[in-house]
């Protein structure tokens, strides 16, 4: 019963839509009316600038940490022995805030693509491989400036770090990194369609490749 208010209460730290309220409260527009259209820290830097994408993507982060770290609240989950217990939890809890993410109470249940939210839902269950999908992340993007082939390819990175070079044998594990990379190829389908045919947009972030 306990388990099942946490994770309603993840799911309602998942859905606090910090770049629609910054949109909203700092510059009286909606995000999802330009850029691409999606609720999330791309987006934001794209069309609010630097400072407030970096915010939103540190916010963003933070709700999968926190929302996964929810568990601490119930003592049970607490000891060595209720390992496995407390990783099935936590997977229930960071799902939930990514759901929150993408289908936000807040904001009439749209949202972002969960990129940054399940980015810090992995920092809390499996850190080691989390960072290795950043390692991912940024080689993608310094290679192509997509952040959404390099988000797509860091998700599906996570599920072959888990399965093949980190070879988790619990079976909890692998389904969840099956989830992951599953939910960001399917929360990217229009980027797919976009970079199909040529329309997605870059991130001007390497400046210096343009001269
Ligand atoms: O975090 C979402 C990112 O992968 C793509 O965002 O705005 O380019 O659709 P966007």
């Amino acid at each position: 019963m306990k388990e099942i208010f946490l994770i309603l209460l993840a799911y309602l730290v998942g859905s606090i839509p910090t770049s629609v309220w910054v949109s909203r409260y700092f510059f009286d527009i909606d995000i999802r009316d330009y850029g691409s259209g999606n609720a999330g820290a791309t987006n934001t830097y794209r069309v609010l600038g630097k400072q407030w994408g970096t915010f939103v993507m540190i916010v963003d982060m933070l709700k999968g940490v926190i929302g996964t770290s929810l568990y601490i609240f119930l003592p049970t989950y607490l000891g060595a022995s209720n390992e496995l217990d407390r990783t099935n939890l936590m997977i229930g809890l960071g799902l939930s805030a990514v759901i929150g993410h993408i289908f936000p109470i807040w904001a009439d249940f749209k949202g972002g693509k969960g990129v940054a939210t399940l980015f810090g839902m992995a920092v809390a269950i499996q850190p080691a491989v989390a960072l290795c999908c950043v390692g991912v992340f940024l080689l993608v993007l310094y290679l192509t400036r997509f952040v959404s082939l390099s988000s797509i390819l860091a998700g599906i990175a996570f599920m072959v770090f888990i399965i093949f070079i980190f070879n988790e044998k619990e079976t909890l594990y692998q389904i969840f990194s099956v989830v992951v990379a599953l939910m960001i190829v399917l929360t990217h389908q229009k980027n797919i369609g976009r970079i199909l045919k040529g329309t997605e947009s870059k991130v001007p972030i390497l400046k210096y490749r343009d001269r």
